[in-house]
C-alpha cells in the first residue's frame, strides 16, 4: 500500500511549521535545568490571578463538553469590544480561526497575497486548500501595502496583513492602511492579524476593530488570548468580521472547538485589567532595555511595536542561538522566515532580560571575530 500516493498533492507543498523549542525539550537535550524561553512571544508573567482562580474552579466540569456557542464568552467579548455577537467567531487559538477562514473561503486556484516575511501559517492554510500563495517582498522587511496592492489579480481572494508583523515587530500605519483598503476591489477580503496589537503604542497604529466598526466590512480582524493574557497553552483566539462571513465560518468550525477551560479563562482574562496593564508595561520596559543594550553593543535591530524584537546578527545566526541555548536561553532563529542572519527574542521579565544580555555578551566575546 502506497500511503504517500493517497495524500492530497497540495499537502506535499506545505512547509512544516517550525515552533519555538519547548523548555522541557531544551532541558532534556542540554542536560540543564532552569531554562528560560524567549522564543515564542509568550507572556513571561503567565495568566492573571483571576484566570488561575477561574481555572481551578472549573476543573470539576471538564467531564462535560464545552458550550459549542461560547455563550458567555461571546457576550463578554461583544461588550468589551463593542461589536455585535454575530460579528464574532471564537476559535481554539488564532491558528484555528485562520484555518476555519481558509476552509470557508478558498478554492483551488484562488490567489492569496501574503507579505514576506510574516507568520508562516497564512501560507500553510492557503496551500492546504490547494489555493496559490502569492508571496510579496516589500520595503521594511514586509510592511508594504503598496506592494501588496500591486500583487492583486482577478484571482485574488484574500490578503494577509500582520500588524504588528511577526517576526519584524513593524507596523502598517493608519493612513497607509486606510488608503490601501479604500483602493482595494471590494471582492477581496483582508485579514488584519492583530495578535500583538495590545503591545503597540505608536499613535499611528490602527486598531483594526475600530476600523471595522467605521464601515470597512471587507476586513476580518484577528485577536488572541495567547500573548497579552498569557494563555498560549489554553488556545483561545477570535475574529471580528461581517456577520455573513461569521455565519458561514460557524458552519465550518468543529462543534466544540474552544475547550471548557479556555472559555472560562477567557471570561476571567477580560476582567483582569491590572494584569493587562502589567503585561504591557513589562513589554515597554523590555523594549527600552533592549534598544539601549543593543545600541551599546553595536548590534542592529528593528524598532518594534510587539513583545519581541528582531535582532540582526549580521551573519548566520545558528551559532549564537545555539550558544544561548547551551546557556539555558531559548530564542527563535529566523531561518524559516527567510532571515538566516537574524534571530527573534521575546521580551522577558527584568531578570530574564538581564540573563539574556549576560549570555549574549559572553557569546559575542566567544563567537564574533
Ligand atoms: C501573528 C500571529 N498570528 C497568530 C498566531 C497564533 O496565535 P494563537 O496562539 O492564538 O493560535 C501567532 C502565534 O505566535 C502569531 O504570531
Amino acid at each position: 500500500m502506497n500511503i504517500e500516493r493517497m495524500v492530497r498533492p497540495c499537502i506535499e507543498k506545505i512547509p512544516p511549521y517550525v515552533p519555538g523549542k519547548p523548555i522541557e525539550e531544551a532541558e532534556r537535550e542540554m542536560g540543564l535545568t532552569g531554562v528560560i524561553k524567549m522564543a515564542s512571544n509568550e507572556n513571561p508573567l503567565g495568566p492573571s490571578k483571576e484566570v488561575r482562580q477561574a481555572l481551578m474552579q472549573a476543573l470539576d466540569r471538564v467531564s462535560y463538553y464545552p458550550d459549542a456557542d461560547n455563550y458567555y464568552l461571546k457576550k463578554a467579548l461583544a461588550k468589551e469590544f463593542e461589536v455585535d455577537e454575530d460579528q464574532l467567531l471564537i476559535g481554539s487559538g488564532l491558528d484555528d480561526v485562520n484555518r476555519i477562514l481558509a476552509e470557508t473561503l478558498l478554492n483551488p486556484g484562488d490567489e492569496v497575497v501574503i507579505p514576506q516575511p510574516t507568520f508562516s501559517m497564512y501560507q500553510s492554510v492557503t496551500l492546504l486548500m490547494g489555493a496559490k500563495p502569492v508571496l510579496v517582498k516589500g520595503r521594511d522587511l514586509g510592511n508594504d501595502p503598496a506592494a501588496l496592492a500591486a500583487a492583486v489579480t482577478k484571482k485574488t481572494k484574500l490578503i494577509y496583513i500582520c500588524n504588528p508583523n511577526n517576526p519584524t515587530g513593524t507596523i502598517v500605519k493608519k493612513r497607509e492602511l486606510i488608503d490601501f483598503l479604500k483602493d482595494l476591489p471590494k471582492n477581496i477580503l483582508v485579514v488584519i492579524d492583530e495578535a500583538y496589537a495590545d503591545f503597540a503604542d505608536d499613535p499611528d497604529f490602527p486598531n483594526g476593530i475600530e476600523l471595522f466598526k467605521t464601515g470597512f466590512e471587507q476586513i476580518i480582524v484577528f485577536r488572541t488570548f495567547s500573548k497579552i493574557h498569557g494563555m498560549a497553552g489554553l488556545r483561545l483566539g477570535f475574529a471580528v468580521a461581517a456577520p455573513q462571513l461569521v455565519r458561514n465560518m460557524l458552519k465550518v468550525k468543529d462543534p466544540f472547538n474552544v475547550n471548557l477551560l479556555a472559555q472560562v479563562a477567557g471570561l476571567a482574562a477580560l476582567k483582569s485589567k491590572k494584569h493587562v496593564l502589567l503585561s504591557k508595561e513589562l513589554v515597554q520596559t523590555g523594549r527600552r532595555l533592549f534598544y539601549k543594550e543593543l545600541e551599546e553593543l553595536g548590534i542592529e535591530y528593528l524598532p518594534t511595536q510587539a513583545n519581541f524584537i528582531l535582532i540582526k546578527w549580521g551573519r548566520e545566526s545558528n551559532e549564537i542561538c545555539r550558544f544561548l541555548l547551551q546557556n539555558g536561553i531559548i530564542v527563535r532563529p529566523t531561518h524559516s522566515f527567510g532571515l538566516p542572519d537574524y534571530f527573534r527574542v521575546t521580551f522577558g521579565t527584568a531578570e530574564q532580560n538581564d540573563r539574556f544580555f549576560r549570555v549574549l555578551r559572553e557569546g559575542i566575546r566567544k563567537l564574533k571575530p
